[in-house]
């Protein structure tokens, strides 16, 4: 563990250094239903039953976690939904201080499960949370079945992307991650 690090809650003055984190190392292509953007965190900073914390290397964030009451259905269920620490910084135990701080907040707010979700392929990520305490508790497969016509297009006009109201309307809606 490296005890020069402090874990602080996130203000305002670190989000653009939260924003390009996770610009840096999430991997939105494994799990297209998901978009990092400063919606995503801005949002969390919105959320009054949020628990967002970020590790401070003196001035410097060197990584953060975004959670908050807000897991869809469930009111007494928290979500754990974004966490990340920068590269040259892992290893050091950081993002399980970051997990334990923003379990531990949860908790006190009455949560009685905390839920996050771990891409299959993401071995750092799943054993880092089951160290933590998490247990895999269903797994979701995306299925995905191309329309034939569009095979010999380019993957840009197949896939244009959606407009930024929609995006923002399915991230208020729960259905995607902005
Ligand atoms: C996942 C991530 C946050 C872990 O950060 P970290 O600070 O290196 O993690 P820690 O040092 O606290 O490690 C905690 C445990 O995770 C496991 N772990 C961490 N990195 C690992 C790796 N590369 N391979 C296997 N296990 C790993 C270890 O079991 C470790 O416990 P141990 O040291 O007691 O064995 C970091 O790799 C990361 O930022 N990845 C990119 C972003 C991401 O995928 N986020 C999760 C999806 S939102």
């Amino acid at each position: 563990m490296d005890s020069d690090i402090a874990i602080v809650p996130m203000g305002l003055g670190h989000l653009r250094e939260v924003l390009d984190l996770g610009d840096e190392v999430f991997d939105t292509e494994v799990k297209p239903y998901t978009s990092w953007s400063l919606t995503s965190v801005a949002e969390h900073l919105d959320t009054s039953d949020r628990s967002c914390w970020v590790a401070l290397d003196s001035d410097r964030v060197v990584g953060f976690v975004l959670g908050s009451m807000e897991f869809e259905l469930r009111e007494d269920w928290g979500y754990l939904e974004w966490i990340a620490v920068a590269p040259d910084m892992q290893g050091h135990g950081i993002a399980g201080r970051l997990v334990e701080i923003c379990c531990a907040t949860l908790f006190e707010r009455g949560a009685r499960r905390i839920v996050t979700d771990v891409e299959v392929g993401n071995t750092p990520s799943a054993t880092m949370m089951t160290r933590h305490g998490f247990s895999d508790a269903a797994t979701v497969t995306l299925f995905v079945r191309p329309n034939p016509d569009e095979a010999e297009r380019p993957a840009e006009e197949v896939a244009p992307g959606l407009s930024v109201a929609t995006k923002r309307t399915f991230a208020r809606t729960g259905r995607l991650r902005p």
